[in-house]
């Protein structure tokens, strides 16, 4: 198969969700549609949780928590899917906001009875920092929930999400009927004794035949009313502008009952992108370019506790990677060669000799690696599109054993090359001060100081509410730099950063310091 070829039978993308909406279940009946995994019927999620890919890290046992993120690969229908998995819990945000800059496309679980949800409106921001398109499913139509119609006006309204229902659901929980394909002028249909079965879909190319009303009954009449409106109220889906992010198409089903989930499956293998440009610091990389190119979006630590290695995840963006082949790492300017580069087959994992754009695959590290590192076959280019996030959380960190200091700088400096947490260095007293964007990761790090590096830490609370990055006019950043002196702190890049201790204070310093651009991420045009 060509290079062309294999781009474009590639779909590399990741499910996101509020916890609790579906992700993982929805995750397991598309592996089970790969035959990726073989497990009977309607398997509990935490069972997926318990032996899915995801599981690597000790404390993520223990927590029963998904603090990693990894990769599922499998083919259907000869295209190669490839889902990035991303962590549960809301306190590692950061990990999923990462693993968005690896994916071509997104899908978005909401659950029906609950809408869209705090951390739901998080992720799709960051979607739309780069204008990855994004499909909605709605889940859980086998429980009573919200009507659909008002479901649509809060993604519109909370997401900023302009939507166009490709399927729509027929009655809702009890009365859960199944749902009419709109996308293929199916009908679909739920076999509600055992709410597990499905019968085979139906076609119906004129919803007004008499044909609909044998199926449903008397919910035939409100479906057509609604499909009116629906014609009356959204223009005709245009998968251009789904491609620009632009507008999202919405599926309704049931994750746990495997209903709706491969007409999602299909639509997602037509008409989601395959592996798109990537912007690099230098210029634009086309994936079908010949020579090899990728990045490391993310770092998985100690996949074996007696031993203090890490595997880098590093996404495929042009050419072909080969195994044992010499690649410059182009920010330490030396070639590394693997020998044993893995990719992820749903449960397993195997040594492969080559990936292609939109593959992710697991090399070994020994801590040369970072979150962000680019490799090239000799060009001197870094990716864009990995920023760090202001964290929401502070804490002074001190040793707290004067014998391990060396091991817990060590542990440190690890930890936050993993993008685990941010380091920043107080200007006023010289202290560490770690940021983060949830309250557990606090609790990882120490875990982790203690068993990996054998360093004990302290955290003492300290009060602040964003860590800004800064541009703008030289003199009027250096004034700024004196006047909040107490605020000022570097990154560990040696940036400055002012860290605002309210709202207020940031208010106030935007309104002051006008010729000065506060941002929240890291990564802003230079
Ligand atoms: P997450 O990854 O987004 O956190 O969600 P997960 O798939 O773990 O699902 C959260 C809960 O919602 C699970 O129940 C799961 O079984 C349930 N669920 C998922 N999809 C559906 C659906 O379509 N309908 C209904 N009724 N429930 C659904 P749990 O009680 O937390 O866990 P479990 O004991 O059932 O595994």
């Amino acid at each position: 198969m060509s290079l062309k070829e294999e781009i474009e039978r590639r779909r590399t993308f990741a499910i996101v969700s509020h916890p609790d909406a579906g992700k993982t279940t929805l995750t397991e009946k598309l592996l089970l549609y790969g035959g990726a995994i073989h497990i009977a019927g309607a398997v509990k999620s935490n069972k997926i949780k318990k032996t899915a890919t995801s599981d690597f890290m000790e404390i993520e046992r223990q927590r029963g928590i998904s603090v990693a993120t990894s990769v599922m690969g499998f083919e259907y229908n000869d295209i190669k899917i490839n889902i990035l998995d991303t962590p549960g819990h809301k306190d590692f945000a950061e990990d999923t906001y990462r693993t968005l800059s690896a994916v071509d496309s997104v899908i978005v679980v909401i659950d029906v009875a609950k809408g869209v949800e705090e951390q739901t409106e998080k992720l799709v921001e960051v979607c739309r920092m780069r204008n990855t398109p994004i499909m909605v499913f709605v889940n859980k139509l086998d429980r009573d929930g919200k009507d659909a119609f008002e479901l649509l006006d809060e993604i519109e309204r909370i997401l900023k999400l302009k939507v166009r229902p490709l399927s729509w659901p027929i009655g809702m929980g009890y009365n859960f009927k199944g749902v009419y394909n709109i996308y293929n002028e199916k009908l679909y249909l739920f076999s509600g004794k055992d709410k597990q079965v499905r019968e085979e879909p139906k076609e119906i190319k004129d919803i007004n035949s008499i044909e609909l009303d044998n199926e449903v009954g008397k919910a035939a009449d409100k479906l057509r009313e609604e499909m009116e409106l629906i014609r009356g109220v959204y223009p005709d889906f245009d998968q251009n502008a789904y491609l620009d992010g632009k507008v999202s198409p919405v599926f309704f089903g049931s994750a746990l009952n495997n209903f709706g989930v491969q007409e999602l499956l299909e639509c997602l293998i037509n008409i989601a992108p395959w592996p798109k440009p990537s912007f690099t610091f230098e210029r634009e990389i086309n994936p079908y370019e010949e020579k090899f190119s990728g990045f490391v979006f993310k770092i998985h630590a100690n996949m074996d506790p007696k031993h203090r290695d890490r595997i880098a995840f590093v996404k495929i963006c042009s050419g072909i990677f080969l195994r044992n082949t010499n690649y410059l790492h182009t920010r330490i300017g030396k070639q590394f060669k693997f020998s044993s580069p893995t990719a992820f087959m749903a449960q397993k994992k195997s040594v492969i000799d080559e990936a292609f754009p939109g593959d992710v695959i697991g090399i070994h590290d020994t801590g040369n690696f970072i979150i962000g590192d680019t490799f090239s076959e000799g060009e001197v280019i870094h990716f864009k599109g990995i920023p760090s996030f202001s964290p929401e959380l502070f804490k002074y960190v001190e040793n707290a054993d004067p014998m391990k200091s060396k091991q817990l700088a060590k542990g440190l400096d690890q930890l936050m090359d993993e993008g685990v947490a941010q380091l920043f260095t107080r200007s006023m007293n010289g202290r560490k001060i770690i940021g983060t964007v949830g309250a557990l990761q606090f609790e990882v790090i120490d875990y982790r100081l203690q068993h990996e590096y054998g360093a004990t830490a302290r955290f003492d609370g300290v009060d602040f509410y964003k860590a800004c990055w800064m541009t703008g006019d030289k003199v009027e950043i250096e004034d700024f730099k004196k006047k909040k002196f107490k605020s000022m702190a570097t990154d560990k890049h040696g940036r400055d950063v002012f860290l605002a201790e309210t709202s207020y204070a940031l208010s106030m310093a935007q309104d002051n310091f006008k010729k000065i651009q506060f941002h929240f991420t890291s990564e802003f045009s230079k």
